[in-house]
């Protein structure tokens, strides 16, 4: 109800201009929508539609086709795969679109919003489309809005948030698939005649089995420094579906929710808004295209994304659920003397009739355990800022576990179908979110662990994805609306938790990357990539990541996984935002060592590896070895990290992004114990002659890693 309410809200907020517009502007012929060095370009046909020309045809001023149409609508001569398909109030299966006029907002300097009217000629049904356009990031965002004022509701059966045309030829597609703890495996690919389809069809924790984001190179396989290429991201955590659509003399892509079993019916006067697409363009490579999303990442895509992130020290992988007050508290000493900032309670501290003693009882419960923290989390939030730490809690708000109150109490607020066995994952189920009593109780939930005094950091997990998709909330011909309602009323929640807590750091998390996008991470500081937390594989991971995501919201955590040397482990967390999840206890004094100079150092250059440029310089994939830099926006300071893969020879490394004529002094930061120090240490080079001429770094063994400042 309430994610409906907001829906006509906005209905009314946006309906206004739309029609205001469409008399008073002139009609162009031809126009284009851009940034710096991208353009979307459009003309009117004689007909009245709109068309576009492929992206990166400038030049091309040929009539266009229908198959050139810029937004197509099914049933009325367009002959693929459509954006948008509706049955409309009189069961009429067939939509035409006309342009009806061009509005353009200077939101703020650099960043415009334009409004692209459509009508349909034989009905009261119009759609915009909106962009975004942000000129010096060359990013766009990407979305539509449908509206009718027809007698009664209308269905709609597909609605792309974007479709954008590509030339045909030469158009390599790099998208990312995996599962639990085996994240975000790239897989390119020539796009081919007939149809790709990139998708989820899981509703919740949707993007366990892929993201909904992807890389086009339009001039053969994407380099990191030439080419050009176009990042998109769906902001999206709910299923959804990217096709790539070959019809010989273009490619369409169509991106947006997923229409799988997902029809909308949409009532007069309210407006269906598309999730955001992201685009982000280059004409120099892959390098170019992250380093412009993650300037509009810091400014839109994420909260605080001008703030450095501090040191976590996670219990999780230390003590699982096995704990009490006193084990907690016993880690606080030692972490503040290693040096971190932060410490994050994990799953385990909740339930009383069905304790959370494993994952198989008291989620859904979330009354403190009385005989693990006999008075509550305030006591053990207050003994860690006593220590000086922040303090935070990990909640899990829209699960139950059967075996739990509250779902003895409220067995009907579970999704599921209704005559079929309960399915388990991981022993629990998901709460339907779309029924009002349930929006409250999560909220109760949010409110009651972020509102314990002393709490400053909260990590929200998700744990199972939706396979009976069945709500006893919706009607039984509403029942199609979950998919989407679920997402809404989950941002809604989102929303009023970032609103509430506006100082309150958040993780967000789903069993690792199962909700990796930036719809849902603009209410959130940074995500849990990956259970998996293997060095070795988080090396490609975090590489992979790093397309679309800054290091500053990718969490990076040291642990003993993979049983891989502590220095190795650490200098890859210290790419990223580093946390520990590690018993200091049981520590030796010289791993110990090791941790407290990653984090020292960490602290030392994260204004750089958080604020500033990355550069990745050699892909670990397949390779010895793995290399990135982090020059600051001053370019005065720059870091580079080498991560050893396999034996090898110790090649120099080559920077990039110095300032050519700077002089930069080379000093290798937490040396690994027992190396030799790097050939260049202390001595002082001008970028030129760094980026041209390398470093030689101290690893070149299987797992040795080298963390480099080059300072003015
Ligand atoms: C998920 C998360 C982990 C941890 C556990 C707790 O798997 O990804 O980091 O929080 O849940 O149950």
């Amino acid at each position: 109800m309430r994610a409906l309410f907001s829906l006509t809200l906005h209905a009314l907020l946006i309906t206004l201009p739309l029609f205001a517009v469409a008399t008073a502007a002139a009609t162009p012929e031809v126009f284009a929508i851009g940034t710096r060095s991208f353009a979307l370009n459009f003309e009117v046909g004689t007909d009245g539609r709109l068309y576009q020309h492929a992206l990166g045809t400038d030049g091309d001023r040929s009539k266009p086709s229908r198959n050139d149409e810029a937004y197509p609508p099914a049933g009325d001569g367009y002959i693929y795969e459509p954006a948008l398909r509706v049955v409309h109030a009189d069961g009429n299966t067939s939509t035409d679109l006309l342009y009806t006029g061009i509005t353009r907002t200077n939101e703020a300097a650099g960043r415009e919003l334009v409004r692209i009217g459509l009508r349909d000629p034989a009905y009261p049904f119009e759609v915009a489309l909106c962009f975004r356009t942000h000129r010096d990031d060359d990013v766009v965002e990407q979305w539509s809005e449908i509206r009718h004022s027809e007698p009664g509701s209308v269905q709609l059966e597909r609605m792309a948030s974007a479709s954008m045309l590509l030339p045909p030829t030469n158009v390599t597609l790099t998208h990312f698939s995996g599962d639990w703890a085996d994240e975000m495996n790239p897989v390119s690919e020539l796009i081919t005649p007939g149809t790709k389809v990139l998708d989820s069809k899981i509703g919740v924790r949707a993007h366990q089995f892929g993201n909904p984001s992807f890389i086009l190179s339009l001039d053969g396989p994407a380099t990191e420094n030439s080419g050009r290429v176009l990042a998109g991201s769906l902001a999206w955590s709910g299923s959804f579906q990217c096709a790539f659509d070959h019809i010989g003399s273009r490619v369409r892509v169509l991106t947006g929710v997923n229409p799988y079993a997902s029809t909308y019916h949409l009532k007069p006067a309210e407006t269906f808004t598309t999730p955001t697409m992201i685009w982000a363009w280059s004409n120099n490579g892959l390098g170019g295209m992250s380093r412009k999303l993650h300037a509009w990442a810091r400014d839109f895509g994420c909260r605080d994304g001008h703030q450095p992130r501090e040191v976590m020290l996670n219990n999780w992988e230390a003590t699982g659920f096995d704990f009490d007050f006193e084990r907690i508290a016993n880690l606080f000493e030692p972490a503040k003397q290693i040096g971190t900032e932060l410490f994050l309670l994990d799953d385990g501290w909740f339930g009383n009739k069905f304790p959370r003693v494993n994952d198989g009882a008291g989620l859904g419960d979330w009354q403190p355990n009385r005989r693990r923290l006999p008075n509550g989390l305030a006591p053990l939030a207050a003994a860690a800022v006593k220590h000086g730490l922040r303090f935070g809690i990990w909640i899990e708000p829209e699960m139950v576990n059967p075996k739990s109150e509250l779902f003895e109490q409220h067995p009907d607020w579970v999704i599921r179908q209704p005559l079929r066995e309960l399915e388990l994952q991981r022993q629990q189920l998901t709460l339907d979110l779309t029924r009002p009593e349930v929006q409250d109780f999560e909220w109760q939930v949010i409110d009651g662990a972020l509102g314990v005094p002393g709490v400053s950091y909260g990590k929200w997990d998700c744990n199972r994805y939706l396979t009976q998709p069945g709500s006893s909330w919706l009607a039984a011909d509403r029942q199609s609306h979950l998919w989407i309602d679920y997402v809404h009323a989950l941002y809604a929640l989102m929303d009023k938790t970032a609103r509430a807590y506006p100082k309150t750091e958040l993780m967000l998390c789903s069993g690792g990357g199962g909700r990796v996008d930036y719809g849902a991470l603009k209410y959130f500081h940074e995500f849990w990539p990956s259970d998996n937390t293997d060095p070795v594989r988080r090396v490609r991971m975090q590489w992979d990541y790093s397309y679309f995501f800054p290091g500053m919201t990718l969490a990076s955590h040291v642990t003993h996984a993979g049983n891989r040397p502590l220095h190795f482990a650490c200098s890859v967390a210290m790419s990223a935002r580093f946390g520990m999840d590690l018993d200091l206890a049981k520590l030796s004094a010289q791993d110990k060592a090791v941790c407290a100079g990653a984090i020292s150092a960490y602290q030392r250059i994260r204004e750089v590896t958080h604020l500033g440029e990355l550069f990745r310089l050699e892909r670990p994939h397949d390779a010895a070895r793995g290399a990135l830099d982090f020059v600051s926006p001053d370019q005065a300071r720059a870091v580079v990290f080498v991560f050893q893969l396999k034996d090898g020879d110790a090649a120099v490394v080559r920077p990039q992004g110095l300032a050519p004529a700077m002089r930069y002094t080379v000093r290798e930061l937490n040396p690994a114990p027992h190396r030799a120090a790097l050939p260049q240490e202390g001595q002082s080079f001008t970028g030129e002659a760094l980026m041209r001429d390398g470093i030689v770094p101290s690893c070149q063994k299987s797992l040795e890693a080298c963390v480099i400042e080059l300072a003015r």
